[in-house]
């Protein structure tokens, strides 16, 4: 795609947001009361709402052919063949392969892989089997009551974030998570479990993250204090580096892999979810694969113009660089997916958050956002105020279920019609007129309607994506990472950057590993800046 041709896209795109630039969401809507069956699409109960976007049919257009001739079909069917797109680290990007949704003949690089993929899954299955059964028993031959997960990043989030989303499911034993190298995290968690029935597992795609090896020894050191010897009979591992697991002194056969071609922050479908198999089951855990495995089949053979994750990147693109909007906020109305923002923010921020592309040149425009949120209503109570009134436009991404899990009589119509009602006051906002009519109707008197008027105005046209699904159970999870996935893809795609690396995350690295003995023994400190000198003479007061 030479440079003109794109310079004449983007001008293309340009040309329709200055149009709908003249254009609220109010007029929008006005024009074409169909907006929401024109702007909404399906996947069996899966339903997005693009509706309150500030979009139409000519801006679609603009954004679907940037998309093709990005050439984001080619690079989607070059992931799906195992093809070594992540270009900077020159690996394939396989994830897809671990739901099966790469197909039986699924090829890394040229090489079958269904066969291993198949085989660890059924081992570490039957492994979390084992846990819960207590086929496989802690020393005192007890059940394992507790299983602490050990990592970070990847190797922490999406376990974490699942075992919170599916506690409907969650029938084994009681999951923890310790990520940071804050020792207050390793005391809180293992404050109050009882060692002689605890399984430690520690995840690292490496196993040489600083944070993840210190956790580690303390816990090994936790276990020991208590069981002696037998120690290792409560430690799994799961990693890539299947040597420096046994180094660490798991016994092989409780050591879980998966593969260079396995990113981190993708790796939830690898044994990095052996923590969430333990809590809800094989069953359950062969569910959350096939609704990832579901979008990843949509995602491949959907025409561009309804394919899900590639509409949810396109809104995402008008929101960055047409809107020019920093940040997205990812609200589910779903209490259980209280996580779900951190753990999208990983997936999305490490994949997207570059400024070189992978030609190395640098990006036309701004790449990803910055992408935060809580849950609601809670997060109506504290930074929605913002949303609605203040300076900065905050696209959100509205997320919420048909039916709840458990039947509490009217929570869940409070629920939905409180998400509901967010989207519509974001989107059409309150004019002067109507808010000095609301007060009239209250009976206030028109000094205080006057003072308050301008204070009670919402603007409103801001725009808002919902995403409705059933229920929330291991499926409609599953189909909801893959969607989000394949939407950082797409977005990866168009700016032209590999989202597939991390080489962001390593300077910070390397700078701790020269400080550590400076804080921790006291050595000379050379070569740092004399900001960082300063708070190194405090920290070390
Ligand atoms: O520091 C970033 C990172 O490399 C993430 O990409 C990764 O998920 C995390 O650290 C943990 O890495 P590991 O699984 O190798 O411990």
């Amino acid at each position: 795609m030479n440079e003109m041709t794109l310079a004449t896209l983007w001008g293309g795109l340009e040309a329709e947001a200055s149009r709908l630039r003249q254009r609220t969401l109010r007029d929008l809507f006005e024009a074409d009361a169909n907006r929401f069956a024109t702007h909404s699409y399906r996947l069996d109960d899966l339903l997005i709402d693009f509706s309150k976007e500030k979009l139409d049919m000519g801006a679609w257009a603009a954004l679907l052919r940037l998309a093709h001739a990005k050439g984001v079909e080619a690079r989607r069917d070059a992931i799906f063949a195992g093809d070594p797109v992540n270009e900077t680290e020159g690996r394939a990007v396989f994830h897809v392969a671990l739901r099966g949704g790469a197909g039986p003949e699924a090829c890394a690089e040229g090489e079958p892989v269904m066969g291993a993929v198949e085989a660890e899954l059924d081992r570490f299955l039957t492994f979390a089997e084992a846990v819960r059964t207590g086929a496989y028993a802690s020393t005192n031959g007890k059940r394992f009551t507790d299983v602490v997960n050990i990592g970070i990043g990847g190797s922490d989030l999406g376990p974490a974030m699942a075992c919170r989303a599916l506690k409907p499911d969650a029938d084994g034993p009681k999951l923890h998570f310790i990520s940071n190298v804050d020792s207050a995290h390793a005391t809180d968690v293992l404050e109050g479990l009882d060692p002689t029935t605890t399984l430690i597992i520690v995840a690292s795609k490496t196993f040489t993250t600083l944070e993840t090896m210190t956790n580690a020894n303390a816990a090994r050191d936790w276990l020991a204090e208590a069981i002696g010897d037998a120690a290792g009979a409560h430690i799994a591992a799961v990693s890539s580096n299947v040597e420096g697991a046994g180094e660490f002194g798991v016994a092989p056969d409780r050591v879980f892999v998966f593969w260079d071609w396995v990113g981190g922050r993708y790796s939830i479908w690898s044994a990095i979810g052996l923590p969430l198999a333990i809590a809800i089951g094989a069953d359950d855990f062969r569910a959350f694969l096939k609704g990832a495995a579901d979008m990843d089949d949509h995602f491949r053979t959907t025409p561009m113009a309804e394919n899900l994750p590639v509409l949810l990147a396109l809104a995402g693109i008008w929101r960055r660089n047409m809107l020019k909007c920093q940040t997205v906020a990812l609200i589910p109305y779903d209490q259980r997916l209280e996580f779900f923002a951190a753990y999208i923010q990983q997936l999305d921020m490490e994949s997207n958050g570059k400024s070189t592309r992978l030609d190395e040149s640098a990006p036309r425009g701004s790449t990803g956002p910055v992408i935060w949120g809580e849950p609601g209503t809670n997060s109506q109570h504290s930074f929605f105020q913002h949303l609605h009134q203040g300076t900065d436009v905050i696209p959100v991404d509205f997320l919420v279920a048909r039916h709840s899990r458990e039947d509490l009589g009217d929570h869940h119509a409070l629920l939905m019609a409180n998400c509901l009602a967010q989207s519509r006051a974001l989107a059409f906002g309150r004019t002067g007129e109507e808010a000095a009519a609301g007060m009239r109707r209250k009976g206030m008197d028109e000094a205080d309607i006057d003072r308050l008027t301008a204070h009670r105005t919402f603007p409103g046209d801001r725009p808002s994506t919902t995403i409705v699904y059933d229920r929330l159970d291991p499926y409609a999870l599953g189909r909801l990472i893959a969607l989000f996935e394949h939407k950082v893809f797409v977005q990866g795609a168009i700016w032209g950057v590999n989202s597939y690396d991390q080489w962001g995350v390593e300077l910070g690295k390397d700078l701790a590993v020269t400080l550590i003995p400076m804080v921790r023994d006291g050595a000379k400190a050379e070569g740092i800046d004399g900001s960082t000198a300063g708070l190194l003479a405090e920290l070390r007061r």
